[in-house]
């Protein structure tokens, strides 16, 4: 696939295929998306990759921890949605949100929480001391990090894989932390889910909007 093919075919997998990814292409993946760019080429991502028992371990940590609202959390969760952004989640719900009873709201959380079924999670890392910085909190290193997520998500769709970020991946970020051993010196930042997308559950088959160009962009000294 082309680059623009590869961008226009990337979308949130919402219900994964069981089968493991071999370790080889999670490796090739990662290792090639590393070539983001970076503030001062600081390369401020790691990335810690779960599967198997490790990844069902702290799956069955959140489920049992239930919906977040005692969420613990490294990096700290937009809870304020001016418009226009709150009608573009709006946009997004199958359902306006308030009109979701307890227990569809609490089955969503839970298929998050199991990664809609993904073999594998790829956390993203980012050094406390780095993202903690004494004049306040270092945002560029996050945009880094994004661009290395970007190209994780690509990477994995140009090999026929499915992804999608989940900051439900990381709300508890204390059961990952003990789980797989991540010292308190790295931000768990995002989880990543990748596997083979089921394409026969319609979840997969929806496809969200973007705002028309004219909307989001304003030229300057083109006539
Ligand atoms: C940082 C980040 C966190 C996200 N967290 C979640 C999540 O916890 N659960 C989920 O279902 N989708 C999550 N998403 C997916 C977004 O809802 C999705 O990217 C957006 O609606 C656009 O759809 P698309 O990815 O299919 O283009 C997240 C996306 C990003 C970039």
């Amino acid at each position: 696939m082309d680059i623009v093919e590869t961008i226009k075919a990337r979308k949130s997998i919402r219900a994964f295929k069981p089968d493991p990814i071999p370790q080889d292409i999670l490796k090739q993946i990662i290792e090639q998306a590393l070539r983001a760019p970076s503030w001062a080429n600081t390369q401020p991502w790691e990335f810690a990759i779960a599967s198997g028992k490790k990844l069902k371990e702290i799956q069955e940590g959140f489920v049992e921890r239930g919906m977040p609202q005692d969420s613990t959390v490294d990096v700290a969760r937009p809870y304020e949605y001016p418009e226009p952004y709150m009608a573009r989640i709006r946009a997004l719900a199958p359902k306006d949100r308030a009109e979701m009873t307890r227990e569809e709201m609490e089955a969503r959380t839970i298929d998050n929480f199991r990664h809609y079924g993904a073999p594998a999670v790829i956390y993203l890392l980012v050094g406390r001391d780095f993202f903690y910085q004494s004049k306040g909190i270092n945002v560029w290193s996050l945009y880094d990090c994004g661009s290395a997520v970007q190209n994780i998500m690509l990477l994995a769709t140009n090999k026929g894989l499915g992804t999608i970020a989940q900051a439900q991946a990381v709300a508890y970020v204390d059961i990952v932390r003990k789980v797989l051993g991540i010292p308190e010196s790295r931000l768990i930042a995002l989880g990543i889910a990748i596997g083979y997308p089921d394409w026969d559950n319609p979840i997969n088959q929806s496809r969200t909007q973007r705002e028309p160009l004219d909307s989001v962009a304003t030229w300057y000294g083109f006539d």
